[in-house]
């Protein structure tokens, strides 16, 4: 495995999340009530993503230029904008991969500020967050239902034979049941994203990242890959999703946001910004990825 590649820190932090598990085990069995409390607390709230004055800088570099986002529960936000004009990185800040400079994201109850963010803090937003990303990131020496079983087990706390059979489950959810055994290089780009997909799922989140997870994948594949996040949408899934397809975000988004160079330049409902864009600067970029 790569050092540094993306399925490195994936292991790297499903590893830190198990000594963690094992850490906080038996505090958690004594503050088991307290605990409950918290949860019912939780439940009560809806899951809501929002950002205030969120600005990232790499350098002297200012990447994110005070973006105010707010998605609701069960809502889908497409974020369109040419590259290089801040897309991964402001998913990045959203599930604590990345810190940042100035501003607050909320992630359900959790609000982080600038700076450094607290690990066993970034670990509670990324369980309610999961994210998907363009180079699928799968284990290769994993059957897609290892790859899918993997956090359920080092996580969650499952069995060997609940993880699988959690597993077995998402692969059927995203249309894979009959591809469980095969290991990723045996797998069409689709399937690998499908089965990213189920990964993300497994660990429960309220909530996904998809950072142009279609991008890499030839056109006919594309469209099983954004029907599986149209589906997941259906079932109440928030899910904010970075994308050049027009046409789903169209079809399937509730709001849409172009950033450009850091900023949001419109946001609205889709029909308003994809089919009316205001700025000469939206409607060339809209041309261009239209064309
Ligand atoms: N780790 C980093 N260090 C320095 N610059 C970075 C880093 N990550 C991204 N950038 C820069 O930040 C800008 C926004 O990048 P990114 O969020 O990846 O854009 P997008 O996803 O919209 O293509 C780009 O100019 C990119 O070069
Ligand atoms: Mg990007």
């Amino acid at each position: 495995m790569k050092l540094g590649s993306t399925e490195d820190i994936l292991f790297q932090e499903l590893k830190g999340r198990e000594s963690q598990r094992r850490r906080s085990r038996d505090f958690v069995l004594g503050l088991g009530k307290t605990l409950a409390v918290l949860e019912a607390r939780e439940n009560q709230g809806m899951f809501e993503i929002e950002t205030r004055g969120l600005v990232k800088r790499f350098g002297t570099r200012v990447v994110l230029d005070g973006i105010d986002l707010h998605v609701d529960q069960g809502e889908t936000l497409a974020i369109l904008g040419p590259s290089g004009s801040g897309k991964s990185t402001l998913l990045r800040c959203l599930n604590a991969l990345t810190p940042f400079d100035a501003g607050r994201v909320r992630v359900g109850e959790i609000v982080l500020g600038a700076g450094k963010v607290p690990r066993d803090l970034a670990i509670q937003v990324r369980r309610q967050l999961g994210m998907v990303f363009q180079d699928f990131a799968l284990f290769p020496h994993l059957r897609a239902v290892d790859n899918v079983a993997l956090g359920p087990r080092l996580v969650l706390g499952l069995t060997h034979a609940q993880a699988r059979e959690r597993a077995l489950q998402l692969l059927s959810r995203v249309g894979l049941a009959h591809r469980a055994d095969a290991f990723p290089s045996q797998l069409s780009g689709g399937e690998k994203q499908r089965v990213a997909i189920a990964r993300a799922l497994a660990m429960e989140p309220k909530g996904l990242l998809c950072d142009e997870i279609t991008s890499a994948l030839d056109p006919e594949l594309k469209w099983e890959v954004l029907e599986v996040l149209a589906d997941l949408k259906r079932e109440g899934l928030t899910l904010i999703v970075v994308t050049h397809e027009v046409g789903f975000a169209r079809r399937v988004a509730d709001r849409v946001c172009i950033l450009t160079e850091g900023r949001i330049l419109e946001h609205g409902p889709p029909a308003e910004v994809l089919e009316h864009p205001k700025t000469l600067r939206v409607q060339q970029f809209l041309a261009r990825v239209l064309s």
